[in-house]
């Protein structure tokens, strides 16, 4: 039994201020959705502030990216060290890293690495562009993203990992795939080369969101498919009346 996860992708959103005063007035609502691990991803700068407020709380911190060095001359970067040391989590991957900021499945899968190392649960974007859609090679596409990104990493890690399938058509566009489309990616091209990697029971176990375009409106259904765990939200996830809802639409 996969427990259910949602989480709030805030880009490049909400200044210190604004992103404590949202916190706070999510978190009690939050706190109140049992069954679920909710988790915030707010802008680096906003990390250590909101961690305060999310403190003794079940509700857990991610950043948005991370670098894979320890530490050293790499001007303006964050290591795995400095997030695990207010964080749970690190999103690598996400399709806006891959698009603006160079990001390929191998940097992608030295940051897992780097995140593990430091006790940080990865969130691992994949996903398909528009282009790659339309000429029907998302399941290419994503298997490739997944072997790729997830070589080499031990088995005994893997449970630990989260997947979100983000078809980058959907993201910020207000069309979001299908449920029962996503459905089918997620179970047929990436849970079955994640069990092909790491077992059967292994995959079975992996906490595969969807995410792109997910509202509260849409959220139930997404959450209703076999192989669809939880979502990663953008968007809705800035709103607090929206997140809240979607939060809830995840317990089982
Ligand atoms: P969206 O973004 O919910 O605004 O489509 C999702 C994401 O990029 O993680």
């Amino acid at each position: 039994m996969r427990t259910p996860f949602v989480a709030g992708n805030w880009k490049m959103n909400k200044t210190v201020a604004e992103a404590r005063a949202l916190v706070s007035e999510m978190t009690p609502a939050l706190r109140a959705v049992k069954g679920v691990e909710k988790v915030l991803c707010p802008p680096f700068m906003a990390l250590v502030p909101v961690a305060a407020l999310l403190q003794g709380t079940d509700i857990g911190l991610g950043a948005q990216d991370l670098f894979w060095e320890a530490k050293g001359a790499f001007t303006g970067q964050v290591s795995p060290g400095m997030v695990a040391e207010f964080c749970q989590y690190a999103i690598i991957g996400h399709s806006e890293r891959r698009a603006y900021f160079g990001e390929t499945d191998e940097t992608v899968n030295k940051k897992i690495v780097a995140a593990f190392s430091a006790g940080l649960t990865p969130i691992v974007c994949i996903g398909e562009t528009l282009s790659e859609y339309e000429s029907g090679r998302t399941a290419e596409v994503v298997s490739r993203q997944i072997r790729a990104g997830l070589k080499a990493l031990p088995v005994n890690l893997a449970p630990k990992l989260v997947v979100a399938y983000e078809p980058v058509w959907a993201i910020g566009t207000g069309r979001a795939s299908t449920a029962v489309d996503a459905n089918v990616v997620i179970r047929d091209h990436i849970r079955k080369p994640l069990a092909e990697m790491f077992g059967v029971e292994t995959a079975q176990s992996i906490r595969i969101l969807y995410g792109g375009s997910v509202t509260a409106a849409n959220a139930a259904e997404f959450f209703g498919q076999t192989d669809i765990d939880g979502a990663l939200v953008g968007g809705a996830s800035l709103k607090l009346d929206d997140f809240v809802r979607i939060t809830q639409a995840a317990v089982k």
